[in-house]
């Protein structure tokens, strides 16, 4: 009864439920027992009035300690989280979450709203950090696992926003269109359940730094970008950021609007948008006409920052993009000489970058055959380097384990490494748990690798 009790918020309500229940019960008895012994003395009459009373302001007393309780249960949640790093509200593994919107935002970008089945808490996240969700397609053997970049910052958290993409074929390519994006934009819709991963990721911005940073993406490129620009207004509008953004025309350039809004309240935001394949009523819409390049960042931007920040042009670079974007960008930036510490890169896949958050590993290949043991499977394989990565190599071999990426972002293929050791092709972008290993990125560095397998 006490839990039932601790349940109502309202204290006044909980109070009163619980004086009244004493009191009902304390006459109840008091009733049943003057019936039973018919006392002639009137005086167990007043006895009976007085354990009624007794009991009510009793049960007041009740009400207000649970109401204590459940308080202080609350506050020392909060207090561990906070000193605890979100550690209180972060779910592990998969936890159902169901679409409460779906909102078209370009021609080939949707935006989906992602709330708890069961309500509870939201997981904090960083400003650029991405969610991971799994789809049951009818048509697919196996649930599909993809990684979307949280493109908005509510504060408090109380939705996750991802916007994707509808990826179709490539051209000249007679291939299917992405699965995902695809079951997502088409058969995806508000009620839908999705299971997700808790938010994570290294590719974020340091809100509470003071260094001038650039945020340049194209194309869907932008969702991490929007988080990053909407979280330094609200948390840090002294700090100067350029948002810099490449788009066909505005039919393709999602979330403008909402973009722009930021800077109402944020004037040290600078924008600059940057479109290819301008339309006639685009005019006014953008600032320059090409691609967002190198030469946009030393003609335009850096004398910006040089600008406002007495002639010093010391910046962070976030850069996330289409793959060729991304690689001339890097390029770009080193020929600028801005340290590789300056920049910071999250590719949704499809082509190699390098930078803080993806850096190229430096060791050698020391095996040049290994004994790879797939433990749970009951299966031992010799592996030699025309194999490529375990996760091709677990593959070629009849095996199905899951993966997203398949570049060292989402760990979706992290799996236990029983014996042996591993070498990484390029730097996972976060630590997988210990003794653990993301196959989709490693070889053997052993002669013997035991995976579970
Ligand atoms: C950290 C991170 C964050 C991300 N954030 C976002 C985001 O915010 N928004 C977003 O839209 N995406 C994002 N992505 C990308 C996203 O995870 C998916 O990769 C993307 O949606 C494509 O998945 P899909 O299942 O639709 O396509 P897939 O089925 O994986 O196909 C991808 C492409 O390959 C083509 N293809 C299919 N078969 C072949 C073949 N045999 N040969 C050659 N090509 C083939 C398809 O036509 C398609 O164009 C992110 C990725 C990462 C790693
Ligand atoms: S599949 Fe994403 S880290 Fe390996």
């Amino acid at each position: 009864m006490l839990g039932s009790l601790g349940k109502i918020q309202n204290p006044l309500l909980r109070i009163i439920t619980a004086a009244s229940t004493s009191f009902a019960m304390a006459t109840l008895i008091a009733a049943v027992a003057i019936g039973l012994n018919n006392p002639k003395d009137k005086s167990a009459n007043q006895v009976g009035v007085y354990a009624s009373l007794l009991a009510f302001i009793a049960g007041a007393g009740i009400g207000l300690v649970v109401r204590d309780n459940s308080q202080s249960s609350v506050t020392s949640t909060k207090s561990q989280s906070s000193s605890q790093d979100t550690a209180q509200n972060t779910w592990k593994d998969w936890r159902d979450f169901k679409i409460v919107k779906k909102e078209p935002e370009s021609k080939e970008i949707t935006s989906f709203y992602f709330q708890p089945v069961n309500g509870g808490e939201f997981a904090d996240f960083k400003p650029g950090q991405f969610l991971t969700i799994k789809l049951d397609i009818p048509e697919q053997k196996r649930p599909i696992i993809r990684t979307y970049s949280l493109s908005d910052y509510p504060q408090p958290t109380d939705y996750y926003r991802l916007s994707i993409k509808r990826e179709s074929s490539p051209k000249g390519l007679d291939v299917p269109p992405g699965v995902a994006s695809n079951f997502m934009h088409d058969r995806i819709s508000e009620g839908s359940i999705i299971p997700c991963k808790p938010p994570s990721g290294k590719f974020y911005i340091d809100v509470d730094s003071s260094v001038p940073a650039v945020l340049i993406s194209n194309g869907v490129g932008i969702t991490p970008m929007i988080s990053m620009a909407k979280a330094s207004a609200r948390l840090n509008p002294e700090r100067h950021i350029w948002f810099v953004h490449g788009a066909r025309n505005g039919e393709y350039h999602a979330c403008r609007e909402e973009v722009n809004a930021i800077t109402e309240s944020y004037p040290n935001l600078h924008i600059h948008y940057r479109y290819s394949r301008p339309r006639p009523e685009d005019e006014g819409q953008y600032h320059s006409q090409g691609y967002a390049n190198k030469q946009l960042l030393e003609d335009t931007i850096i004398p910006e920052i040089r600008e406002t920040h007495n002639g010093s042009a010391n910046a962070v670079y976030f850069l996330c993009g289409s793959p060729a974007f991304m690689e001339s960008l890097q390029e770009g930036l080193e020929e600028l000489n801005v340290p590789d510490d300056n920049v910071f890169t999250e590719s949704f896949g499809g082509g190699k970058t390098k930078g803080k958050s993806q850096p190229k590993s430096q060791e050698q290949q020391t095996v040049t055959s290994s004994e790879v043991v797939f433990a749970d499977s009951n299966k031992t394989a010799s592996w030699t380097p025309d194999n490529g990565t375990l996760l091709e190599f677990a593959e070629a071999n009849g095996l199905d384990p899951d993966y997203s990426c398949r570049q060292g972002v989402c760990q979706t293929c992290m799996c236990q490494l029983q014996e042996g050791e591993v070498e990484y092709i390029e730097s996972p972008a976060s630590e997988p748990d210990e003794g653990s290993v993301l196959i989709c990125i490693s070889k053997p560095k052993t002669d013997k690798v035991v995976l579970d397998l």
